[in-house]
């Protein structure tokens, strides 16, 4: 199986030593850190902002992959840009006009992403699969770290797949939400190639071991 990207979702991160817990988890082999940025609107919970990610962006010797979860974010995309967003995600659900919020990460440098709640289909993002360098598939619904795994989430990875395979442009795969060791193998079969992971990594004992344990 090919190589995963780790990308270590810093929501169960100890949010008091933050800065620590970024070398912490990047001296563990993370090859990203994901960070999850919650409105209260479009998700029930409420996390991070830009000035967060520019303080973790002053840190960070690995890409960050930013993943909004908040309606409208077609208000916001710069501040994430400019504190330094690498990869920044912006959920199908919160976008009318798709296209043109991706093109306003694009033509401010950043990567564009979609992500995709459990029970939203794969056929509302193959129009776009053009514009996009990472695609993330929710196996949880939004909101909170530390929940189960949904199986039936990965069910349309193959139909994404397959688009990807027939088309020129080849946008990362990634998951996100209940990652672990044996969820982690699932996602891998289906060739998936990001795993976005944050209580398996900040609640074990030992960071390294719990990042190899996912490749
Ligand atoms: C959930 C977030 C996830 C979350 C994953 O809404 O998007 O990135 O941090 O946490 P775990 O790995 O604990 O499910
Ligand atoms: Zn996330």
């Amino acid at each position: 199986m090919a190589e995963v990207i780790i990308a270590a979702s810093l929501l169960s991160c100890d949010f008091s030593r933050i800065g620590e817990e970024v070398r912490a988890v990047e001296n563990a082999g993370a090859d990203w850190l994901h960070l999850d940025v919650m409105d209260g609107h479009f998700v029930p919970n409420i996390t991070i902002g830009p000035a967060i990610v520019a303080a973790v962006k002053k840190v960070a010797r690995v890409p960050l992959d930013v993943h909004l979860m908040i309606s409208e974010p077609d208000n916001n995309i710069h501040q994430f840009i400019d504190a330094g967003a690498d990869y920044l995600t912006v959920h199908r659900e919160t976008c009318g006009q798709i296209d043109l919020t991706l093109s306003s990460i694009k033509n401010l440098g950043g990567k564009a992403g979609i992500a995709l709640n459990p029970a939203t289909p794969a056929q509302t993002i193959l129009p776009f699969i053009d514009m996009l360098s990472l695609i993330l598939i929710m196996t949880v619904n939004p909101g909170f770290g530390g929940q189960d795994f949904i199986p039936e989430a990965l069910e349309k990875v193959d139909l994404i797949r397959e688009h990807i395979r027939a088309g020129e442009h080849k946008p990362l795969l990634s998951v996100d939400g209940g990652i672990n060791s044996n969820t982690a193998l699932l996602a891998k079969e289906k060739g998936v190639n990001v795993l976005a992971a944050g209580s398996h990594i900040f609640k074990s004992t030992n960071y390294r071991t719990a990042i190899q344990s996912l490749r």
